[in-house]
């Protein structure tokens, strides 16, 4: 038998070197190389003698599918964000900065299924007993039957959960705290956060449990400790929001039972998380209607659609170098969209600072944006205000033209459900309601949205020549 021998994991991206090294060939890092005990964790390494295999049954790929069955919380944006509640034997690993509300959520969600008669047990590793007692004070669920325990050890974990009755769902709060006795490393390094969950999501399969699991995130936005936990768990859902805002936006990025892409939206109250069942009102909530540079995008997350106002401030620079600066938005892709204006409208910012946020603290991913992004630009370059009722979404593309972009019929539905009643949006959509009556303009390229906004170019001047 070969003998065992140490390796040395970074404890960034989870690469394995044969050395101690200072920076890893894998992620670039510096200082993140610990050596660890390979025997500990998952690929054990060369060190055992493999077992003989035993062969199993093939099958074919047409035959019966078993819906997968699920745990409904009645929470319904955190069932959405789910695809349709949690599914029994599955592990969930939830992420999100500190403090951005994860056990709030967690815990009302333990409360909601224990109220519906289900078992469930939420161990914090991060808080005392007492902690997370106040919490579910606070949130109305002192009162439910959530079982609670104060442990990090995963061998402990596993024995008290596997006792008595099956547990319908264990929470484990949160990951990075997990240490086992089989995994020779220090805590939080990546073979003990590896070896742990590894044990967890093995309990789930035996014995159809659904285990949720809480991850931190670090600075640069990916949970922490090796992705490899990303790949290992079944569903993936991140927690995101601004500390400044209310808001929370439980996203889907993983999901092998349901749709990814999905979200749900919620707004932290002092007595916990509020459901918001229409982000768009939200997000529009203090517009003021009259002021330039404000453009309503109407956006898609997942199947749903969410209006949210775009708003940009173009001012003369007194600085050699203008500034752009951007929130909510990918910076690029302004730049891009001021080279378009440049190059293709005659719109010049070449001496002009550039301002873009977007409101409530939103993140928009969609290029379906640049149009509002666009209008917003010119309408406060120009001093005008655009229409309070109309909404835009459209892709410029670098020649200037406007391209179609998905669920047009959703994003008008939308719009006209919270009263807007004239839509700016590319020509050639494929699946355009009929019957509009010509309150939705289609535009084919940026220079006609440009004299549309501007009028005719004269709107634009006088801010040209200051
Ligand atoms: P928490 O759930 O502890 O965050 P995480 O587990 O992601 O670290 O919640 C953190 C914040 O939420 C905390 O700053 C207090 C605030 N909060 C409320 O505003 N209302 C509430 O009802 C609760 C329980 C927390
Ligand atoms: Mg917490």
């Amino acid at each position: 038998m070969a003998k065992a021998r140490t390796q040395f994991v970074c404890q960034n991206c989870g690469t394995v070197h044969s050395r101690w090294a200072g920076k890893c060939d894998g992620c670039g890092e510096w200082n993140t190389i610990v050596e660890e005990d390979p025997m500990g964790g998952i690929g054990a390494g060369p060190g055992k003698v493999p077992k003989k295999g035993r062969p199993v049954t093939l099958t074919s790929l047409s035959g019966e599918i078993e819906e997968a069955p699920r745990i409904h919380t009645g929470i319904s944006e955190l069932d959405r964000a789910t695809g349709g509640g949690f599914v029994r034997g599955s592990a969930v690993l939830i992420g999100g900065d500190p403090g951005i509300g994860k056990s709030t959520l967690l815990m009302q969600a333990a409360a909601a299924l224990s109220r519906r008669g289900h078992r469930i047990i939420y161990v914090s590793g991060e808080e005392a007993v007492a902690q997370v007692r106040l919490r579910a004070q606070r949130l109305e669920a002192a009162s439910t039957d959530v079982l609670l325990a104060a442990e990090t050890n995963v061998e402990d974990i596993l024995a008290t959960i596997g006792e008595g009755r099956r547990p319908d769902l264990v929470i484990i709060d949160s990951i990075q705290t997990l240490w086992s006795d089989t995994a020779e490393s220090a805590p939080g390094t990546v073979t003990q956060v590896r070896t742990g969950v590894q044990a967890i999501i093995r309990f789930a399969k035996q014995t159809g449990a659904a285990m949720v699991l809480v991850g931190h995130v670090t600075k640069e936005g990916q949970i922490a400790g090796p992705r490899v936990v990303e790949h290992m768990v079944d569903a993936v859902l991140y927690f995101e929001g601004d500390r400044g805002h209310h808001y929370r936006i439980l996203r889907t990025v993983k999901n092998r039972f349901g749709p990814t892409d999905e979200i749900g939206v919620f707004e932290m109250s002092d007595r916990g998380l509020r459901e918001v069942s229409n982000p768009s009102e939200l997000f529009l909530g203090e517009r003021n209607e009259k002021a330039p540079g404000a453009a309503v995008f109407a956006g898609i997350e997942g199947t749903r659609p969410v209006l949210v106002e775009v708003q940009a401030l173009v001012a003369p620079t007194s600085l050699g170098t203008p500034r752009r600066a951007v929130v909510g938005w990918d910076s690029s892709r302004l730049a891009m969209i001021l080279a378009v204006l440049e190059a293709h409208c005659g719109v010049r910012l070449g001496q002009h600072d550039v301002y873009l946020n977007v409101a409530g603290g939103y993140r928009i991913s969609e290029p379906a944006a640049d149009m509002a992004v666009a209008s917003a630009l010119v309408s406060s370059l120009a001093g005008l205000a655009l229409p309070a009722d109309c909404v835009y979404f459209g892709e410029v593309s670098l020649s200037g033209a406007i391209r179609p972009v998905a669920h047009t019929a959703q994003r008008l539905k939308e719009a006209e459900k919270l009263g807007f009643s004239a839509a700016i949006l590319p020509a050639g959509s494929a699946d355009m309601p009929k019957g509009h009556g010509g309150r939705w303009s289609e535009i084919d390229s940026l220079p006609d949205l440009v004299a549309r906004i501007a009028g005719s170019r004269g709107a634009l001047r006088p801010a040209e020549d200051e």
